[in-house]
Order: C-alpha cells, then structure tokens, then sequence
C-alpha cells in the first residue's frame, strides 16, 4: 500500500503541534509558554496534485513541512507520505520524498556544487545511470552547466535556490515540498523555477505541495489552495474561490440596553445576526465604521459596540483582488529584503542539518 488507498497520498488527520517555549521575562526570571503551532489540521492531497499552502506569518506552514518530512514529531494526530509514517520512518521516507527550504540551503557551503551532487548520489544510493540522467536533465532544465564547479557560497541567491531545487530532485522523489522556493529571486529567476515546476509536474506527475507568500506562485502553478491561520485550516479549494470570495467585510458588534428589532441600518451595511439584546452588522471592510456607530448610536440604547476584522480567507481574497490590481508593476521591485534575509538565514544556517535528510 502506498498510501492512495486511504484517501490521498499526503494525509493528515487531526495533527497537532505544541512547542513548549521557555521566555527570559526577567533576572532570574523566566516563564513558560506553549505555542500551538499547528490545530488539529486535517487535509488530504491526491498524487500529482500541485497544491499551494499559504497564510501569514507564523501560521504553521513551516511547521507542517518539518511534519511532513519527519524532522519535526507531531504532538498529536496522525499523518502519513506515501503511506509512511514521516517519524517513524524518516530514513524510508527520504528515498521518495525532495525537500527545498529557501531560507537556506541543502547544499555543502564549502564545495563545489556538483560535489554536492556527489554527495547525495552516495547518500541516497541512487543507481548510477540513473543518477547521470537526471543529473543531466536537471542541469540542462535549470541552467546550471556553468555553476557546477563553483563553491556553493559564491553562488547568488538565485543560482544557489535552482541549485538546491536540483538537489532535491536528484533522486526522482515522488512528493517535493517547496517553502518559500522564490523567495528573494529576481523576476527572470522566478519564472524560470515556475516554468520547471510546470513541467515536473505534467511530466513526472510529481506531486508538490508549495509554501510562499509570493502569490504569483500559486496564481501560476496550482490550481487548489489551501489557507492556513493559526495553525488551522482557513480555506481549501480551488484559486478561484479565493478570488469570488474578494468582498470582504467587517463586523460591528453592537450591545443595545435591551431586545429589540433589528436595527435599521444605511445600506450596503446590514443586520446579520440578532441574539438578545446583542445584534451584528456586516458593513464593507473598505469604509469606516464612525458614520454607522454615529447613526445607531444617535437612534438606539446603546450600550456597547466592537468592531471585529474580516477573517483571513477574506483578507487573503482582497489582497489577491489588490494584487491583481498591482501585478504588473509590483513584479519590478520585489524581494530586495528577502534577499538579504535569505542569504543571512543561509550562512548561519548551513549547520543545521534539518533540511537535509540524509537516508
Ligand atoms: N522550534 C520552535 N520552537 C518554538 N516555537 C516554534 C518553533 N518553530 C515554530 N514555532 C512557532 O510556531 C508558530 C508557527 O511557525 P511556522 O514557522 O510554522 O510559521 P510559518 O507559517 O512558516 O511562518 P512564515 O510565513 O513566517 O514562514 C510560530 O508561532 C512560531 O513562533
Ligand atoms: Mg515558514
């Protein structure tokens, strides 16, 4: 069984990740706090599916590759690749699955690139012919012929991330999960490694589950979208969805001194739910919410009011409508930051072995 028969190849149900977390609030002093990364999330992906999981900072999406590759354990849940546990069998899993991480790098700092092809021919055993091929094919795909011999510190930013791509692919996994794969590339870079991906996937049916928070990405390369947000899943579905969703509105909570019809408000805003004496107004994420709160409070017995943030899947919609506003000229300046956050990340991270699963 290799995991298709219990209802897709990448599959959690239920997974939880809770990270105690030790902070200095003092001399002396220091507390303990649990953060709860990733909230009973459950999804399914289907072979050859090409999936973008997104969200804002901190939502849990890293955490949830570092599940999914075995280098983090799941606090709870239960989760399967290819029909294998990540934990219990990280070294099998690594044969089927390729892993890039654009915050830093998989590849030997020191050596030249193609040394560290070597290197995982050896690690990951790949039979030779087999090796040459795809080594071949992933140098002419991703331009790499003239970077081989070069020390992988010297290379930029962008050389370095289709270096790393290539690596993870050397060993024909079935399942590539990519975190962040463009962050910091210049707009030929990016579309190159989009251009790749495509193909991967129509050729080799390779399934791939993308994190970014470029959506460009996921404009170009998938066709169903996951939203997660504090560490659950907001949204699943297809990009058009998102889209449709784009209206988003804000809520005014009003507390009335007592029961009463509902209120009468000025158009688009409107009564949408009505319990006691508190009632809720949607009214257009765009306009403020002073001439409303003016009205009612001038008309009704008012006692209290709050005004509540559209939730993420409608701010993620209208980011996505402003974006498409935008997307010709934003395509110019991105990522001067990312750059130099990435390359930071690199070096100092270049240790740290947890992208790297070595079988
Ligand atoms: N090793 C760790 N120890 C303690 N807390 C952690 C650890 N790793 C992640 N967290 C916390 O878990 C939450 C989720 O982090 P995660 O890196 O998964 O977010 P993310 O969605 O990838 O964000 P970003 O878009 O910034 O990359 C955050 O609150 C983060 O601070
Ligand atoms: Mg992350």
């Amino acid at each position: 069984m290799d995991g298709d028969g219990d209802g897709g190849f990448i599959l959690l149900d239920r997974v939880e990740k809770v990270f105690d977390v030790r902070k200095r609030t003092g001399f002396l002093k220091r507390e303990r706090r649990r953060v709860r990364a990733v909230d009973s999330l459950s999804f399914a992906v289907a072979r050859g599916e090409m999936v973008g999981y997104i969200g804002p900072n901190g939502a849990g999406k890293s955490t949830t590759v570092k599940m999914l590759t075995g280098i983090l354990t799941p606090s709870g849940g239960r989760l399967r690749v290819a029909g294998i546990d990540p934990t219990r069998e990280r070294m099998r899993l690594a044969h089927r699955i390729g892993v890039v991480f654009g915050q830093r790098t998989t590849l030997w700092w020191d050596l030249p690139l193609i040394d560290s092809y070597r290197l995982m021919h050896r690690m990951y055993r790949i039979p030779d012919a087999r090796y040459r091929a795809n080594l071949e094919r992933l140098v002419e795909l991703l331009d790499l012929r003239a970077l081989l011999d070069t020390p992988v510190r010297q290379l930029s930013l962008g050389q370095r991330m289709r270096g790393d791509i290539a690596a993870a692919l050397l060993h024909d996994p079935e399942v590539l999960y990519l975190d962040e794969p463009t962050i910091g590339l210049d707009v030929v870079s990016k579309t190159r490694v989009r251009e790749f991906l495509r193909e991967l996937n129509a050729e080799r049916a390779t399934t791939v589950l993308l994190t970014t928070h470029d959506l460009q990405d996921i404009e170009q390369l998938c066709s169903r979208v996951m939203v997660i947000d504090h560490g659950r899943l907001m949204y699943d579905g297809p990009l058009a969805g998102l889209h449709r969703a784009g209206e988003s509105e804000r809520t005014l909570v009003v507390d009335l001194e007592r029961e009463m019809p509902p209120i009468d408000a000025p158009a688009p805003a409107r009564v949408v739910r009505v319990e006691g004496p508190r009632q809720w107004l949607a009214f257009p994420a765009t306009e403020s919410a002073a001439p409303l709160v003016a009205r009612i409070a001038a008309q009704y017995p008012l006692v209290d009011l709050s005004v509540r943030e559209p939730d993420i899947e409608a701010v993620i919609a209208k980011m996505y409508a402003e974006r498409a506003d935008q997307a010709d000229q934003a395509d110019g300046v991105d990522g001067v930051d990312g750059v130099e956050q990435a390359e930071q990340a690199g070096a100092a991270e270049q240790a740290d072995a947890a992208g790297r699963a070595v079988p």
